[in-house]
C-alpha cells in the first residue's frame, strides 16, 4: 500500500478544499471537494453538484471518480475528501471507489485544512461487493 508523506496528504487535503469552493451546494449549503490521485500521479477534482430535482444531485468523489475514468484512468491510490466538518464519504461514494480498489486510501479534511481522519476503501466498507462477488 502507498505509503504518503505528510506533505503529500496535506497537498491532496489543500487541492480538495481549494476545489470545494467551486461546489455548486444552493439547497443543503454542505459544499464538498475531493482530489483523487491516480497511480501514475495525475489528480483530478470533484465538487458536489446539486439540482432542484434533489435526487439527481452528484457527490464531489463520484465526479471525481468519473472524471478520471473518462479520461481513461483507473487505478488510483489515494483520494482526499474535504468538508467544513471532516465529513465522512456517503455509502455510494464507498461502493464507487470500491470498484476501483479497496486499498485507495480516503483522507478526510476539514474547512480549515486539516487533517481529520486516514483510512481506506476496505475499512469504510467492509465485505464491499466487487467484480469478484460476480465469479
Ligand atoms: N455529499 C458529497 O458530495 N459527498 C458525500 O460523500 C456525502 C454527501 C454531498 C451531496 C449533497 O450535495 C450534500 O453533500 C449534502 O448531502
Amino acid at each position: 500500500m502507498t505509503n504518503l508523506t505528510d506533505q503529500e496528504r496535506q497537498f491532496l487535503i489543500d487541492v480538495a478544499n481549494e476545489a470545494r469552493r467551486r461546489a455548486y451546494a444552493p439547497y443543503s449549503n454542505y459544499a464538498v471537494g475531493a482530489a483523487l490521485r491516480t497511480k501514475t500521479g495525475r489528480i483530478f477534482t470533484g465538487v458536489n453538484v446539486e439540482n432542484a430535482a434533489y435526487p439527481t444531485t452528484m457527490c464531489a468523489e463520484r465526479v471525481a471518480v468519473f472524471k478520471a475514468v473518462s479520461e481513461g484512468e483507473r487505478e488510483f491510490d489515494v483520494i482526499s475528501v474535504v468538508t467544513a466538518d471532516g465529513g465522512s464519504p456517503c455509502g455510494g461514494c464507498r461502493q464507487v471507489l470500491a470498484e476501483f480498489g479497496v486499498e485507495i486510501i480516503v483522507l478526510m479534511g476539514n474547512g480549515d485544512g486539516h487533517l481529520v481522519e486516514e483510512t481506506t476503501v476496505a475499512r469504510l466498507l467492509p465485505g464491499a461487493f466487487t467484480s469478484k462477488s460476480l465469479k
